[in-house]
């Protein structure tokens, strides 16, 4: 049970239950090859191990964004305008989003969506004490599915979606193109995306931020079987499968994988899974992307580059997104 206490602001609480889980485990596990949702990395102890991948030195993504988005924040708010309701996707710590908030022109409110409770109560709490202006209206939920946004006391002019972090890149072309869909119905006729991408670049330094020397990456990977077996009562050991990370240069994306080390057998809710040994099931992809690419992405979901801005080495960018059929 989550012990930490619940902020001021009003919990809309969506948290997935123990059957969605298992359905989408057992889908996976039924596929060929094998796989499971990354979506379900984040349990408390997931959430903390994402923090310290943002902190390894051959994470470049983290620091890249945020730097970029302090340094560009001025224009940033400027393309923005006054007074709008910020929507977060994912939203993790919401260390950026301070960056973000305290840079815009009087934003009215603040609807962080996270999956993880545990994050989502956290970055409420300490975003709350530190923009006591800004109505906070938490959302907990799998953003990937339609959410009902909740409406702030005072108007807002506009919404603005806001989803750093490359998290998109956690998306197959046609997910992403659907949850930029159900972001732009979300922002409505004048509403704006801010949207962080990495960008493509060579591979010897994107595979290394997914193989990070700590360890910390495969220990965030394999947590993903602990938070099963805790919560659904599956019985993957552990010690038997190890993480595995490539870029594919073809398709322009780190494939992670967690590779069996030996032939086994695995129980999820009375469903029986064998794994040959070697077998390599697959847990996550993150896309790096180019121009060209994200653009076709957006105009697929009806979004239209309003602004661009890079960082100096254009390793990473944030792209302000309009609906194409806005005024
Ligand atoms: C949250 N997401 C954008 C991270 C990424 O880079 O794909 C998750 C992650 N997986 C391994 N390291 C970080």
């Amino acid at each position: 049970m989550d012990m930490r206490a619940a902020p001021d602001a009003e919990l809309v609480d969506l948290q997935p239950g123990r059957d969605r889980i298992v359905d989408d485990a057992v889908a996976g596990l039924s596929a060929t090859p094998k796989r499971l949702p990354s979506k379900y990395f984040y349990d408390a102890r997931g959430s903390m191990l994402f923090e310290q991948i943002t902190r390894q030195p051959e994470y470049y993504l983290t620091g890249t964004e945020s730097a970029l988005l302090q340094r560009r924040m001025p224009d940033i708010a400027a393309a923005i305008g006054a007074r709008v309701h910020v929507v977060e996707y994912g939203s993790g710590s919401g260390r950026k989003t301070e960056t973000l908030l305290a840079g815009l022109d009087d934003a009215v409110a603040y609807t962080p969506i996270e999956i993880s409770r545990a994050a989502l109560l956290d970055s409420v709490a300490r975003l709350e004490g530190r923009f006591p202006r800004i109505e906070m209206l938490p959302v907990c939920a799998d953003f990937t599915h339609p959410v009902a946004l909740p409406s702030p006391r005072r108007a807002p002019r506009r919404t603005l979606a806001f989803f750093p972090g490359s998290t998109l890149g956690n998306f197959v072309e046609d997910e992403a193109v659907q949850l930029l869909r159900a972001m732009r119905d979300t922002i409505g006729e004048d509403g704006l995306a801010l949207i962080g991408i990495d960008l493509d670049k060579d591979p010897a330094t994107i595979e290394a931020a997914y193989n990070d020397a700590a360890g910390v990456t495969a220990a965030f990977t394999l947590n993903l079987l602990a938070r099963l077996n805790r919560e659904i009562g599956s019985d993957f050991d552990l010690d038997q499968f190890r993480h595995r990370a490539h870029y594919s240069r073809e398709r322009g994306r780190i494939e992670t994988w967690l590779v069996s080390r030996r032939a086994q057998r695995v129980r999820v809710d009375g469903h029986v899974f064998d794994f040959a040994a070697g077998e390599a099931m697959q847990v996550e992809y993150s896309h790096k992307y180019t121009d060209a690419g994200f653009a076709a992405i957006a105009a697929r979901a009806g979004l239209a580059p309003a602004a661009a801005w890079n960082d100096a080495a254009d390793w990473y960018g944030l792209r302000l997104l309009r609906r194409m059929d806005a005024g």
